[in-house]
């Protein structure tokens, strides 16, 4: 089965100036939660009812691979799902190719879980997805004694999968992923005995806040996780908090403009992910979080950005991973900050839904602002000045998409993006939100 889903190349957005970002705005849910909300739901015992569930394309995805396994999954709403589990052996073979299309987490999470089914199941994904890395996925998962075939000496998706019965294993992690992490924990309670993922650094740590909350017998400390074989999860209530990944294009969209005050309601500030906060208030941007609060095990904020003279500063490895996703943004930023930016220490980025740091660079060169692409990293050489305007394109990622169109904000003659329709993997309706909030 060959997948060419050349949707997401797609579509063209004419993105326009504005003098700024004002109101108060929703942000689609967090698409890792999100991802997880439907696939421990599935393994769970009885109802779990989702409210803010993101229906962007990757999590339609994993919604779609859980249905072929017999899942019964309804979505009565545009962000509302139910998912009837019925228990952590309910699963049954899958009839055909499971297709993650664009998501790495669908794929990665997904791994995990099919290594422990009795049954056998093939996954695989679109153009950008089959180029993905999947051995650090896949080498644990043998050592844990399950039978995985893939492209590539087991590097590349399609990968065929022989569900088996696993042992536990303590595994120190090669680079801080969370879905390589997830994907050992979920591995990690069908096993016999203890699971224990050691990170170097902390990854996102949404699969261990949501299987505490389901029953499972998991602990963390510091850097180290451990889960227990477990006999059953039960299915809970689930309110998917905003993207904060989503919400960060908003976030500097409002800063770089002049007349900007935005609210951006209910969006989760988890630590593992607020890296982007602390870097734009390290450029001297206005952002305060407000109303924190705690939901379903996750910590949730209003954050309120008002413009800003940003400053160009030096982002390392560690202070970029809690803001991974958020590269393409704080380019941006960076590129209307006075002063040089310098980011480092970020190879991952090379691996992502596209090469994010050559595709920044071209993009931004398409711009005419200065950059210097780094092999894990960039330099950019920011002003505080208006760009002209120009063609780029989304290179099929949805987060280069969404950044172009906050660089239009500062354009003279607006930036004309080719492949916009990728933004629907996390942002569907993210266009007509930003003109929502447009100060012309
Ligand atoms: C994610 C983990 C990160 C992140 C991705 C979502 C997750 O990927 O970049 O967008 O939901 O677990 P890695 O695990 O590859 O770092």
């Amino acid at each position: 089965m060959i997948n060419e889903k050349k949707d997401i190349f797609s579509g063209s957005a004419s993105a326009t100036r504005a003098k700024g970002l004002k109101g108060e705005i929703r942000v689609p849910g967090d698409k890792s939660i999100s991802h997880r909300s439907v696939i421990i739901g599935a393994i769970a015992v009885g109802t779990t009812a989702i409210d803010g569930f993101l229906a962007g394309e990757d999590n339609l995805s994993t919604i779609n691979a859980l249905r072929l396994m017999g899942v019964r999954i309804k979505r009565t709403e545009e962000s509302t799902v139910v998912v009837e589990g019925g228990g952590m052996r309910s699963l049954k073979e899958p009839e055909d190719v499971i297709d993650a299309g664009n998501s790495g987490t669908t794929t990665r999470l997904l791994m995990g879980l099919l290594s422990a089914q009795p049954f056998f199941s093939v996954l695989t994904g679109d153009a950008s997805l089959r180029k993905r890395p999947m051995k650090r996925v896949v080498e644990p998962l043998l050592k844990m004694g399950a039978s995985i075939a893939g492209r590539k000496d087991n590097s590349l998706l399609p990968v065929a999968i022989s569900g088996r019965r696993l042992r536990g294993i303590s595994y120190s992690t090669p680079v801080a992923s969370a879905q390589l992490k997830s994907a050992i924990l979920l591995a990690g309670i069908y096993a016999d005995g203890e699971t224990t993922v050691l990170e170097k650094e902390r990854s996102r740590d949404h699969t261990e806040r949501m299987l505490k909350l389901f029953g499972a017998d998991i602990e963390v400390k510091g850097n180290t996780v451990t889960v227990r074989s477990t006999k059953e999860l039960y299915g809970c209530k689930i309110e998917v908090p905003g993207d904060i990944s989503s919400a960060a294009f908003l976030m500097v969209g409002a800063l770089i403009t002049p007349e900007s005050e935005l609210v951006i309601k209910e969006v989760g500030v988890n630590p593992a992910r607020t890296g982007v906060v602390h870097i734009l208030k390290k450029m001297g941007g206005s952002i305060e979080v407000l109303n924190e609060r705690e939901v379903c095990g996750e910590p949730v904020a209003d954050i309120l950005v008002r413009s800003s003279r940003l400053k160009g500063v030096d982002i390392t490895g560690g202070e970029l991973l809690p803001a991974i996703d958020e590269f393409p943004a704080l380019c941006v930023a960076a590129s209307f900050a006075d002063g040089v930016t310098t980011i480092g220490g970020a190879s991952e980025l090379r691996v992502k839904e596209s090469d994010r740091i050559a595709a920044m660079a071209s993009s931004l060169n398409a711009l005419g602002v200065k950059n210097t692409e780094k092999e894990d990293g960039i330099i950019i050489e920011g002003r505080d000045v208006d760009i002209e305007g120009g063609v780029v394109e989304s290179f099929g990622d949805h987060r280069i998409a969404m950044s172009m169109a906050i660089a239009a904000l500062r354009s003279r003659s607006g930036v004309e993006i080719r492949g916009a329709r990728s933004v629907d993997v996390s942002y569907p309706g993210f266009f007509d939100e930003l003109e929502r909030l447009k100060v012309r």
